[in-house]
């Protein structure tokens, strides 16, 4: 049977992608061939989404495409073990962290090599992936890994140099969020709320905001003036929040995340 896909690594985020491409018709199951070396994971990827299973990566490797979704640790050990790549034509998108094109290039020679940063929103589909090409990568390479992220989310073009950036934001983004939800629901039961009511007053008041701001286009300062009346409720905390510092910290937090990444990168 013809390989459209190969992934290298059937994980959180390697099962992500392939089962939105397969629920969006972008791939059939059957064109899909998942290598993972857990034959507990590889019966329950066969089971739940039809896909092909291997515990052999150099098969995984003569698709047509073939992500890698492995942890970046072992990307050295499982590259020195590809020995069949075959197809001049093939396609390398990576997802791992802080593997550089140059790395992938070196590692794949002669083929065309997409770095990505997805984040972990992909995994309900409502994810942000930052790619950058390598070298030779044609236009109709970039349209299918822009698909191929458009299953899981939302998709933009970034120069490599910015992906430190890129993982400061959106990748690491999510767990800031996930702070100033737990916060915010803290705020509320400190105020008098009980824990179960105000952890979905907390959700809902984040997903619906951040809804709002997709949908209507609105600049976020435009909607906070929109929000705050003259001596009024809001206001009253958006002073304590700019007391305390709060967009400060958010900034700090993705300088320092962005600078982390460079670090981890050398
Ligand atoms: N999760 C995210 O939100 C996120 C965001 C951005 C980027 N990424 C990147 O995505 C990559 C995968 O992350 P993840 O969260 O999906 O990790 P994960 O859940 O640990 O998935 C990695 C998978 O690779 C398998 N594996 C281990 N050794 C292998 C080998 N030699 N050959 C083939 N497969 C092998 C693992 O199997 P076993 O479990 O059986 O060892 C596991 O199923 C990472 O490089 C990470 O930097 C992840």
């Amino acid at each position: 049977m013809s390989v459209k896909l190969g992934v290298i690594g059937g994980g959180v985020m390697g099962t992500a992608i392939v089962s939105r491409l397969i629920d969006r018709g972008t791939y059939q199951n059957t064109d899909i061939l998942i290598s993972e070396p857990s034959l507990q994971q590889q019966q329950a990827l066969h089971h739940q989404y039809g896909v092909q299973v291997t515990g052999d990566n150099n098969l995984a490797a003569t698709a047509q495409v073939l992500l890698l979704a492995i942890k970046p640790q072992i990307f050295d050990r499982v590259i020195a073990d590809l020995t069949r790549l075959e197809r001049p034509t093939q396609l390398i998108i990576s997802i791992l962290a802080g593997v550089s094109i140059a790395q992938l290039e070196r590692a794949f020679p002669d083929r065309a090599v997409i770095r990505a940063m997805p984040n972990t929103p992909a995994t309900v589909g409502m994810g942000i992936a930052a790619i950058s090409t390598g070298t030779s990568v044609q236009p109709q390479q970039l349209d299918l890994a822009t698909q191929i992220f458009q299953a899981v989310g939302e998709v933009v073009t970034v120069t490599e140099s910015l992906m430190d950036a890129v993982t400061g934001l959106s990748g690491s983004g999510p767990a800031y969020i996930a702070i100033a939800i737990e916060a915010l629901a803290d705020g509320g039961v400190a105020a008098g709320l009980p824990r179960p009511i105000a952890d979905r007053l907390a959700l809902q008041t984040v997903l619906g905001t951040a809804a709002l701001l997709k949908e209507t286009n609105l600049h976020p300062a435009i909607l906070k003036d929109r929000v705050t009346s003259p001596g009024g409720t809001t206001i009253a905390g958006i002073a304590k929040l700019e007391q305390a510092g709060f967009r400060s910290a958010i900034i700090q937090a993705v300088i320092a995340a962005a600078q982390r990444s460079r670090e981890l990168g050398q």
